[in-house]
């Protein structure tokens, strides 16, 4: 994958697989398989670090993961997330967090939002940086928003979000995340633009999906909004491994002769 493909696989019609990814090993595992890119998105911040949002991330916390997770991944597309508010203090600051991440060895930034910012992610683009788009529900603007809820759901936000998704395109992204809109809504979007768009609780119809890898993973069973779905039994997985080995070790089983160097 490179970002030459993301419109190329549009035109063929060939739907684009995305899985977040923070860490080394993770992305060790990944990079053997066959997914096409891998997103160190600013979710990390809930996920790996236990912060109540993603308004905690920092750019110094998010090149830290995007570096690992180039080194363990070295064939795979990495995108890393532009971190609240990188893209508000003018072009310097913008341009700063774009070299952070790629310098720590992203292929693409993404990008949340499009007011106000549009022209800035024209000069990203320009710059030779390839940029992702990201709208719909942006959790950056969580407190804006009044909480992780579905968008676009009438008809005058929708026809915003359409307009916003022709200005990202308009800017040069090379793709758009649609987050948490109808299934209609982001269907209407995917066919008026020439990029594709990959969607995360965005229906079926969207040029190519995302999720959270803990989360398709089943890693926290209590977590099951709408859009998910569980590819294994992370959970019960690891917690069933780890009581083994703890029963083994308690019980003198482990380890045993063949383990153990003479
Ligand atoms: O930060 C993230 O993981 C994201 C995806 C959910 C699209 O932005």
């Amino acid at each position: 994958m490179n970002v030459l493909e993301f419109t190329a696989r549009k035109t063929q019609q060939q739907k684009i697989s995305m899985i977040t990814c923070y860490d080394f090993w993770s992305a060790q595992i990944l990079n053997r398989t066959d997914v096409d890119t891998l997103l160190v998105g600013d979710s990390l911040a809930m996920v790996m670090h236990g912060m109540e949002s993603t308004v905690h991330a920092d750019i110094d916390l998010m090149a830290l993961h995007v570096r690992a997770v180039a080194r363990g991944a070295p064939d795979k597309f990495v995108i890393g997330d532009m971190p609240f508010l990188a893209t508000r203090k003018g072009l310097s600051q913008t341009m700063d967090a774009v070299q952070a991440l790629m310098q720590a060895g992203a292929n693409a930034v993404k990008i949340e939002g499009e007011k106000g910012h549009a022209e800035l992610i024209a000069h990203v683009v320009e710059s030779g940086v390839p940029v992702i788009g990201h709208l719909g529900l942006t959790p950056q603007s969580v407190h804006g928003l009044g909480g992780h809820k579905v968008q676009a759901r009438e008809a005058a936000a929708a026809e915003e979000l359409l307009q916003s998704s022709r200005n990202l395109a308009a800017a040069g992204c090379s793709a758009l995340v649609l987050e948490c809109v109808p299934a209609s809504v982001a269907r209407n979007i995917t066919q008026a633009l020439a990029i594709p768009t990959i969607g995360i609780g965005a229906g079926p119809h969207t040029d190519g999906q995302v999720l959270v890898l803990q989360d398709m993973l089943g890693m926290n069973p209590d977590f099951k909004p709408k859009f998910l779905r569980h590819y294994a039994n992370g959970f019960e997985t690891i917690t069933a491994a780890v009581n083994r080995f703890h029963t083994d070790t308690c019980r003198g089983c482990f380890p045993t002769a063949k383990e153990s160097y003479r």
